[in-house]
This record gives C-alpha cells, structure tokens and sequence, in this order.
C-alpha cells in the first residue's frame, strides 16, 4: 500500500476533524470524544444550531492541544468547517421520537445529507467521511450519489458508522456469557430493524450449541431493536447519543489510527458501497458472490453492505469476506431477510439523489 508523504507528517502534525450536527445530541459528546484526541490538530465544530458556539466555548477549556473552531450557515458556512479537513463526522439531523422507524426520518434527513454531501465534495472532497444520520441504509447512498455528480466520490473513504450495533452486540452477549474475550464479534449486512445481522458464531465458536436457542435469538433481537429501549426510556426526548458517541469515536479511533499508521489492530465492521469489483476495493468480489450463493439469488447486484473492514491509510484495504464462508443456519437466514429489506432502503437514497 502506497503512503502519502502529507499523511505521514500528520503524524506529528495532527489532523483536522469537522463535526457536522455538532450541537445535538450526539454532536455534543462526539466532540468531547474527539477533543480528547491527541492526534487531533483542530476540531471543527459545524451547525445550524446557535448553540454550536457555546458547545465550542466550553470545549476550549480542555487541556488537549486541539484547538476548537466553531462555524454555521451564516458565519463561514461549509467552506469554512470543511477545508482542509481530513476527516468528517456527520451526526446531523433529525432523531427517532416512540413509534417512528429509521425510514421514517429519510424525508428529513435525506434532503440535510444531500446538502453536506455537496460542501464535502467542494470544500473537502479527499476527506475520510463517517455518516451517523439515520437511516443509515438510505443516507450513505445520499452521500455516495452525490459524490459521484461532482466526480469525488472513493469508495475507500466513505462509511456507514454501524459500530453501535456492535458494540450492543458485545456488550448483550456477555449478560449471558460473561467469559467471551471482547470486541470481536461482527455484526454485518445494514443498520436498521432486521437488516442488522450480528454473527455471534464468530465469537462463540463452538460454545454456541451450548446456548439454549431461545436466548441467542433474544441477544440477536435486543441488537436488531436495541435502539427502541433507549427511545423509550428516553419518553421522546432523543435516542441513543451517548453509547452512540462512544461507538462513533470508537471506530474514528480505528480508521484515524489506520490513516496515521498507528496501529494493527485496524478492522471493524462498517456499511459501505460494494458497487465496484475488486480493482476498486479488494474483497468485494468474493463478497458479492458469497452473498449471492447464501441468498440463492445469483442475478443479485448488492450496491450497499456492512461488513468488517481492514483499513490503512488510504481507507478501506480489504473487505474480510471470510467472514461470510462459516455461517450457521441461523445466520443464513439472517442474511437472506436482511438481503430482502436492504435494496429497497439503499435504492430509496440512491433514488432521492437522481430525482426518480
Ligand atoms: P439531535 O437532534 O440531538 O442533533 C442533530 C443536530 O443536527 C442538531 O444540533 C441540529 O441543529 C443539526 N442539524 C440539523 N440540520 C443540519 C444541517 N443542515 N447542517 C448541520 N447540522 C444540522 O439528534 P441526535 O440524537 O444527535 O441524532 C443525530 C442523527 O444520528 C439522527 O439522524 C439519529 O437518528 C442518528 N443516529 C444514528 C445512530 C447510528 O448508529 N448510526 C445511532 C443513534 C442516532
């Protein structure tokens, strides 16, 4: 893999980092999180929120060396937030309240990721970007579309941040097996309802016969809808933005430290494009065609999928289909229904971008 002279001076330089939505909910801790980064040179904070300027104040006051620039529509705009970024966060947009899907929020969101995705392309079209607006499923094909109208768009760099399907997938199945390592199960296919399929055979091994059926299919499902406990508790005043910023910052963690060259523990599970063949990014023929023979589908053309990654410094480096050859029964299944749901959510964001 090729390195950049400019990133490896990163390294010593720092990177500069925009939070798009960075006065919500999520915004907020988010940027706390990234804030306390020490390879984060500037952290750009970006809304149409006028709280967006307080948020910035009172980030200031830590004792990290980032130093924090706050930016909205009417003081600098986009430009100002987004040039010279290397990386952007963009958890903007509207939240579920009780009762509402994912999908639900499209309508609204859609339109707010279509508008960032056009200042990215302008002001910072190299920049790594980790898109948290929800539905997931929809918007990453938002951004993607609108990339490839401005002729900017890398398959490599743009992300669905799924990592909080992950990380509810780890954290449920050690109330049932507290002894598993952590941090290694894989949760793959689409972030929303049962489009999200958690391997948990990837981590229980063959500890997973031993496990009553009845509490697998439980963990399976609080993950799939896991997001509901917190909107209910929550009595619609927001969803999950906590565990959601940890998630966040938890996979920025892997894809910055892959970008700077500082680790090898640089793979997770996340919802990207897998429209091109293996020239593109490695994997992701073998990834389709598995998906095809799981699915019996072998005519399917799979635009959009989540799976564990392996990233370096140019972005994604390989798509660990691997995963994909040891599947149970259960997992099969899984696949197949989330395959059902996935086209007709990724095809709405392709479609909102085209005008169809
Ligand atoms: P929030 O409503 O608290 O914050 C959203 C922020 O976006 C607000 O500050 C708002 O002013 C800002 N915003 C709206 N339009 C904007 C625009 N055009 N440009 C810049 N900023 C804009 O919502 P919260 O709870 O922070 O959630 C944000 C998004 O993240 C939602 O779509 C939510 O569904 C999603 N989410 C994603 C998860 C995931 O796993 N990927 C998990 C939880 C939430």
């Amino acid at each position: 893999m090729t390195r950049n002279i400019a990133i490896d001076s990163k390294k010593n330089t720092g990177v500069r980092v925009c939070v798009l939505g960075a006065a919500g909910g999520i915004g907020q801790p988010l940027s706390l999180t990234l804030k306390m980064n020490p390879h984060v040179r500037e952290l750009s904070l970006y809304d149409v929120s006028p709280h967006v300027p307080g948020v910035a104040a009172d980030l200031s006051h830590i004792d990290t060396p980032a130093k924090v620039t706050w930016h909205t529509p009417e003081t600098g705009g986009l430009k100002a937030a987004l040039e010279g970024c290397d990386f952007v966060l963009i958890p903007a947009g509207i939240p579920r309240k009780p009762g509402m899907s994912r999908d639900d929020l499209f309508k609204i969101n859609a339109g707010i990721c279509a508008e960032l995705a056009a200042g990215i392309a302008q002001y910072s079209a190299s920049a790594t970007v980790l898109v948290i607006s929800n539905p997931v499923n929809s918007t990453v094909p938002v951004f993607a579309e609108v990339l490839k109208k401005h002729g900017v768009f890398n398959p490599r760099k743009l992300f669905g941040v799924t990592t909080l399907d992950s990380v509810r997938a780890d954290t449920f199945i050690h109330e049932i097996k507290p002894d598993l390592p952590w941090g290694l199960i894989k949760v793959i296919g689409g972030h929303s309802g049962d489009t999200i399929v958690p391997l948990l055979s990837t981590v229980l091994g063959k500890e997973i016969d031993r496990v009553p059926n009845e509490k697998l299919h439980a963990v399976n499902h609080r993950v799939q809808y896991g997001g509901d406990e917190i909107i209910q508790a929550k009595k619609g005043a927001g969803s999950s933005t906590l565990s959601m910023a940890y998630a966040a910052y938890k996979f920025f963690t892997t894809v910055l430290n892959s970008y700077l060259g500082l680790t090898d523990k640089n793979v997770a599970c996340t919802f990207i494009n897998t429209e091109y063949d293996d020239d593109a990014l490695d994997g992701v023929s073998e990834l389709k065609d598995l998906v095809k023979k799981l699915t019996n589908r072998p005519d399917m053309k799979l635009k959009y999928f989540a799976m564990p990654c392996v990233f370096g410094p140019n972005g994604i480096e390989r798509v660990e289909y691997e995963c994909l050859e040891t599947l149970d029964k259960t997992e099969v299944d899984m696949v197949n229904i989330c395959c059902e749901t996935l086209a007709s959510n990724y095809s709405k964001g392709v479609d909102f971008v085209n005008g169809k």
